[in-house]
């Protein structure tokens, strides 16, 4: 199964693309992830993403197209795979299909999770994320057993830069100018599945999975 995921920063497609990797042996492949990897590790992509991710702006498509044509067709992506935060712009959706048609893969769905701005501020704020293994809390709604260490493998749990209310007014801005119209792009392609994101995880969970079965 190959799986897009749609919506605003915070509507909860990291988190559910965790769960369902997981579940579904799907590889998940979040270009957000990569790209703070990137940077982490002093590549030179991330020398030229680092701006742009911590400001909230788009990182060029040029560089992000490429990022994902190389790790799209490593062998592990020939299991299935979930995107999340690709694509993000009409130009990369247009690439992603003539990469997916130049290795005979069709996309099954486009999965568009709906949330409020309010929500959206309210769910960013108080994220922490788990330097060592990637793994999402939030500090009121899903949060770690033990305050500020990861449950899974006991690394510390921070804050990401680019979650500050500026910024995310920013990238919201961002997502309704260059993300949104990809909401009609895969409606003409009938891939189009938008599902409540504002409702708790266990509840959107069997609405997600009824979706993919
Ligand atoms: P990226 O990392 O993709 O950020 P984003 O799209 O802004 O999405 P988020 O990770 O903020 O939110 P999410 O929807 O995954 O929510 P989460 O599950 O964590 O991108 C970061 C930056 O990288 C961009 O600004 C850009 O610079 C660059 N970039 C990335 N892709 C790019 C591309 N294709 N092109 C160009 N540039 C690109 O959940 C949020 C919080 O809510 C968590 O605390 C979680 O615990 C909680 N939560 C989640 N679901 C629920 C629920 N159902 N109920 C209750 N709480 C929940």
């Amino acid at each position: 199964m190959r799986l897009i995921f749609l919506g605003p920063p915070g509507a909860g497609k990291g988190t559910m693309a965790k769960k369902l990797s997981k579940s579904r042996g799907l590889l998940h492949l979040s270009t957000g992830d990569l790209l703070r990897a990137n940077i982490k590790e002093k590549t030179a992509l991330g020398k030229e993403a680092v701006s742009f991710v911590e400001n909230g702006k788009l990182v060029p498509d040029q560089l992000v197209i490429e990022m994902m044509r190389h790790r799209l067709r490593e062998q592990d992506a020939r299991k299935g795979f979930i995107l999340d935060g690709f694509p993000r712009t009409t130009e990369q959706a247009k690439a992603l299909d003539g990469l997916l048609g130049e290795e005979n893969m069709k996309l099954d769905h486009a999965v568009n999770f709906d949330a409020s701005d309010g929500k959206i501020i309210e769910r960013l704020s108080g994220r922490r994320i788990c330097g060592k293994c990637g793994a999402i809390y939030h500090l009121k709604n899903i949060p770690p057993k033990q305050p500020g260490i990861c449950d899974q493998c006991g690394g510390s749990l921070v804050q990401r830069k680019d979650d500050n209310e500026e910024t995310v007014r920013r990238r919201l801005e961002v997502y309704r100018e260059e993300t949104a119209p990809l909401i009609e792009y895969y409606e003409r392609q009938n891939l189009l599945r938008t599902v409540p994101g504002e409702l708790d995880v266990h509840e959107l969970e069997p609405i997600v999975k009824k979706i993919l079965a």
